[in-house]
């Protein structure tokens, strides 16, 4: 139903996020779109980011490789080279131009990885020594040792993307992922101090954000976590535990966001019914709570107006609607995303080519 004139649109209300002044609420989720060839960002990503810029209105970008130790796909961006943060600065350029704010997602893969595009095809390294079922490709769990020289590359990466000009990043914690790796109990089956309790499970990540938020200040720094997924057979039994325990750890450090994925998100993008929900954490962080997964206007409006988040994060429909944010504002229908072309190399097509509200641009 259309809102009557006056009527307040929640998630067009601004918001204070640190030192940051948004406009609205409406964020673009991070996006991995293998548009990055070489593992380098492309000057055609500078439309595709500007187009999703508004002033005042928070961009994450697709998550950017911390090193070659966890290169994944042939056109995933990484953030480790100089050459990386060069071919950044451009895209970041254009985003602040229109007034945006830029946060760079940061990431390391462990296990989900193919050694095939890793130099000298590396073993994979992860918590566990536990392979992917669909792979069947046995990860190397990395000795205690080791941990803080992965620690140090999340650093160096978030070192490098305030040198590429963003204004702060975003650690993905999410998805099964190294750092979920360690998170979740079904996967994480270590004995020494990274594995055992939720404390000892969330240890990795903590140390992380430690490192990053001395790196490039707290009020830069966000993290991305999905307790309740199992995606990429990443699960926890105890996730409502784990989620609380790291929204009260995070306060510790003072992060400026948490930026959680909803529990009914699936990958097959469908919203799955589950008791559980993100208000025990949301209750539990004292800093920006964002909220991701299967949102559409009406429940972003609602989660905002219930104060069940700050922001909402928008993946497929951000990606199809360049102008989200405008076609939230006067209510207008969308366009349909295209899952073909989510993951193909063409520079325009399904990348930059979704059409704007007419007038708009
Ligand atoms: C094409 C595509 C690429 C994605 N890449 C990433 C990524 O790089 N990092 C990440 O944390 N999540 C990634 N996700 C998950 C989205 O950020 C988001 O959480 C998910 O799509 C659910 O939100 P939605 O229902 O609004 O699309 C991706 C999702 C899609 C569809």
């Amino acid at each position: 139903m259309a809102e009557q004139k006056n009527h307040v649109i929640p998630l067009l209300t601004p918001y204070g996020m640190g030192n940051f002044n948004l406009s609205h609420r409406i964020v673009l989720a991070p996006l991995f779109r293998a548009r990055s060839y070489n593992n380098v960002a492309q000057p055609h990503a500078i439309l595709y980011y500007s187009q999703r810029a508004t002033k005042g209105g928070l961009l994450i970008t697709e998550a950017n490789s911390i090193s070659p130790t966890c290169q994944y796909h042939p056109n995933a961006v990484g953030i480790w080279s100089k050459e990386q943060i060069e071919a950044w600065k451009p895209i970041v350029d254009a985003v602040h131009a229109k007034g945006g704010i830029f946060f760079c997602q940061i990431l390391h893969t462990g296990r989900v990885s193919d050694p095939d595009f890793k130099p000298n095809r590396q073993t994979l390294i992860s918590s566990t020594n536990k392979p992917l079922t669909h792979n069947g490709i046995e990860p190397r769990a990395l000795r205690t040792d080791e941990i803080p020289h992965i620690v140090n590359d999340f650093r160096l990466a978030a070192r490098n993307a305030i040198e590429a000009g963003f204004d702060g990043v975003e650690i993905h914690g999410a998805h099964g992922f190294l750092i979920d790796q360690f998170l979740k109990d079904q996967v994480n089956d270590r004995t020494d101090k990274y594995g055992g309790s939720t404390e000892n499970r969330c240890r990795f990540a903590l140390e992380v954000v430690e490192a990053v938020v001395e790196e490039i200040g707290a009020d830069r720094v966000g993290i991305r976590l999905s307790p309740f997924s199992d995606y990429n057979e990443c699960n926890d039994s105890n996730p409502q535990a784990l989620g609380l325990y790291m929204a009260k750890s995070l306060n510790k450090h003072g992060v400026l966001y948490c930026h959680m994925v909803e529990p009914r998100w699936d990958i097959s993008g469908e919203n799955k019914e589950t008791p559980h929900t993100l208000a025990p954490m949301k209750k539990a962080f004292n800093g920006t709570f964002i909220v991701a997964g299967g949102y559409d206007r009406k429940e972003g409006n609602k989660a905002v107006a219930e104060e069940k988040a700050n922001l909402v994060a928008y993946g497929r429909l951000f990606l199809a609607n360049p102008d989200l944010p405008k076609r939230f504002e006067v209510d207008a229908p969308l366009n349909k995303y295209n899952r073909e072309t989510f993951y193909t190399p063409d520079p325009v097509v399904g990348y930059t080519d979704y059409p704007f509200l007419e007038g708009s641009s």
